[in-house]
């Protein structure tokens, strides 16, 4: 996008935050199954790991954090298409981690999963010093509903 200026507000994800939020991750086919319900819950319990960021009072960035005892995980990280390229998406996971570190001082890994095609999401975590675990794997299970 031109003349786009190059700050943008980050804050903690809010309930009322749902709708954008949720456009977002449709749009990025990563999220169209969201309920408000599992929202407000997401929020309550990873409470100030989830963020957005912002461009005045548009939702233009979202990411959800969450810490267990060691570990934190990151997920859904997503930028608006019309703001991509212009530093969001390390933003908003520096910020994170900045926030990790002082809420949780026992946090000494971070784990993340991607898509091997993903080459966008691939260069920002590379850039940001991630790597790839070859001696893991992802496992995952889809629950079945009745
Ligand atoms: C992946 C995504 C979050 C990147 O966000 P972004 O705000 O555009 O990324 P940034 O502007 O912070 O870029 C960070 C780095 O990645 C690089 N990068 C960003 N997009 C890129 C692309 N399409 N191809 C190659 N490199 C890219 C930037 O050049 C920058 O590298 P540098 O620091 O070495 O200069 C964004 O493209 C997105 O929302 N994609 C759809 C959802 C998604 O796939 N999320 C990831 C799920 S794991």
């Amino acid at each position: 996008m031109n003349n786009m200026k190059n700050s943008f507000a980050i804050r903690e994800t809010k309930p009322q935050d749902f709708t954008s939020v949720k456009k977002l991750l449709s749009r990025a086919k990563m999220g169209s199954t969201l309920t408000k319900a599992t929202f407000e819950r997401t929020l309550i319990r990873n409470g100030g790991l989830c963020l957005v960021a912002k461009d005045g009072k548009r939702i233009v960035g979202t990411i959800f954090g969450f810490d267990d005892v060691l570990t934190l995980h990151l997920s859904k990280l997503t930028i608006d298409e019309a703001y991509r390229g212009h530093g969001i998406g390390k933003l908003l996971i520096n910020e994170l981690i900045n926030r990790t570190k002082t809420r949780n001082a026992g946090i000494s890994r971070i784990f993340l999963h991607v898509r091997k095609n993903n080459k966008a999401a691939m260069h920002l975590y590379k850039s940001l010093g991630f790597e790839v675990n070859k001696e893991n794997c992802l496992m995952d299970l889809q629950l079945k509903r009745k």
